[in-house]
């Protein structure tokens, strides 16, 4: 397959040609905004980037966004009609950020137009949905790439260095969580999160998807569950247009059912021996944005929290007796943080694990490459959420079974 992206080139450093990517994104709310700004800002970040992004059309239905794609980022276009962007020549990639539920019928019409795809995780909303999208895009030979921008926090990675270089023994056990704010207050509104209609399932596939994801990439796959979930909040006040999963209706409100989850838990067992636990909730009341892990071994831990994203705590066996954890800062010695920033301890932040995350994913296309994460990633994933699922109904341990299709 001959994509634009293979037959031409933009201007680059001095003597070298840069591969230009056209850009579409569809969705332009809070995640398709950060993947356009993204975008515009890899040419100010990556000198040493081979390829060239630009922003070509924006789809939006809500007209006041489309109309800022255009006016304040820069594309060359916006149309309410997503089937358009399809269509257009000068698209490589598109970027899906629209609610969970529209992503399966946007990457079959992307995958058959040739166009690679980076979708927002966890691709679909339910795991049906990502398992096919999954057999969709491989077939179609296309590049893909799933949202799990935490896999990319300079100090996630040293963490998973730090594993696979044995520093931690044998890993014994993992603790992951993504407990959220955003619904603890019975009067944030009823956003298409909270509809399974719209969203698919509730935290299991908005939360509790990052957790997994990244225990899948620190310490490998799950092999058995035993689960729960619960709906604490089962009915909020209904949005004004364009009303987001932060916003707040008045007690006079008219209201709405809430028809996903509010709360997962599980416990599970990990092909690698470990055991480990996992909770997620957007109806909690403390932790604002803990997406976090902790991650112990013969040998030492480690814990991390996007709280506190600069920083990883780490606690080595080796250092005896001057044990206890210690707090290592982020800094410029871990890649890619001093491209935003020198030093160290000067912070990064949750944007500019997008611009890494859109970056490597532009590697990946301009190399021609599948990139990771990528769709077989987010099928392990609903593969361990099926699982999760199911013994949240029959109150047993699962077995997780692979969901991907021959
Ligand atoms: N990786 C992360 O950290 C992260 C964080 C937030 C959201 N997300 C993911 O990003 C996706 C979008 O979430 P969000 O928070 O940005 O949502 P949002 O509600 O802020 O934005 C969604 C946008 O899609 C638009 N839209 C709806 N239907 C459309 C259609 N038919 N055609 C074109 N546009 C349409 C809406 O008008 C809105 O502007 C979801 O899949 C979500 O899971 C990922």
């Amino acid at each position: 397959m001959t994509t634009a992206a293979q037959a031409t080139t933009a201007p680059g450093a001095p003597g070298r040609a840069r591969q230009r990517i056209g850009i579409a994104v569809i969705g332009f709310g809070w995640l398709g905004q950060a993947h356009a700004r993204s975008m515009l800002r890899i040419p100010t970040l990556f000198p040493e980037r081979d390829f060239e992004p630009e922003l070509v059309v924006c789809g939006e239905t809500d007209p006041r966004r489309a109309d800022e794609a255009v006016r304040s980022f820069g594309f060359g276009s916006a149309t309410g009609d997503w089937r358009r962007v399809m269509d257009d020549p000068a698209v490589d990639v598109v970027v899906i950020a629209a609610p969970n539920m529209l992503h399966l019928e946007l990457i079959e019409a992307a995958a058959a137009a040739g166009k690679h795809i980076f979708c927002e995780k966890p691709v679909g909303g339910t795991p049906a949905q990502t398992v096919r999208a999954e057999k969709v895009a491989r077939d179609a030979g296309v590049i893909t790439g799933v949202g799990y921008n935490y896999r990319w926090a300079p100090l996630v990675r040293y963490a998973r260095q730090l594993i696979a270089d044995g520093r931690l023994g044998e890993i014994t056990n993992y603790r992951g969580r993504f407990f959220s704010m955003y619904g603890a207050d019975p009067l944030g509104v009823l956003s298409w999160r909270f509809l399974v209609d719209q969203a698919g399932h509730g935290v299991t596939t908005d939360l509790m998807s990052h957790a997994v994801d990244l225990a899948h990439m620190l310490i490998g796959p799950i092999t058995r569950v035993v689960g729960t979930t619960e709906t604490f909040i089962r009915e909020r006040p209904l949005p004004a247009a364009g009303g987001t999963h932060y916003g707040r209706g008045r007690p006079e409100d008219p209201k709405g059912e809430v028809t996903n989850e509010d709360y997962a838990g599980m416990l599970c067992e990990f092909e690698c021996g470990a055991r480990g636990t996992f909770e997620a909730s957007r109806a909690i009341v403390g932790p604002e944005s803990q997406m976090a892990f902790d991650v112990y071994g013969t040998g030492g831990a480690l814990g991390w929290n996007l709280e506190k994203l600069n920083e990883l705590q780490v606690y080595l066996v080796e250092d005896e007796p001057h044990t206890g954890y210690r707090t290592v800062y982020g800094g410029d010695r871990f890649p890619y943080h001093g491209n935003f920033v020198p030093g160290s301890a000067n912070g990064i932040g949750f944007e500019d694990l997008v611009v890494i995350e859109d970056y490597e994913f532009c590697r990946s296309v301009a190399a021609g490459r599948q990139h990771t994460p990528g769709f077989a990633e987010a099928v392990e994933w609903v593969s361990v959420q099926a699982a999760l699922l199911r013994s949240a109904e029959t109150g047993r341990w699962e077995p997780v079974v692979s969901l991907k299709e021959d």
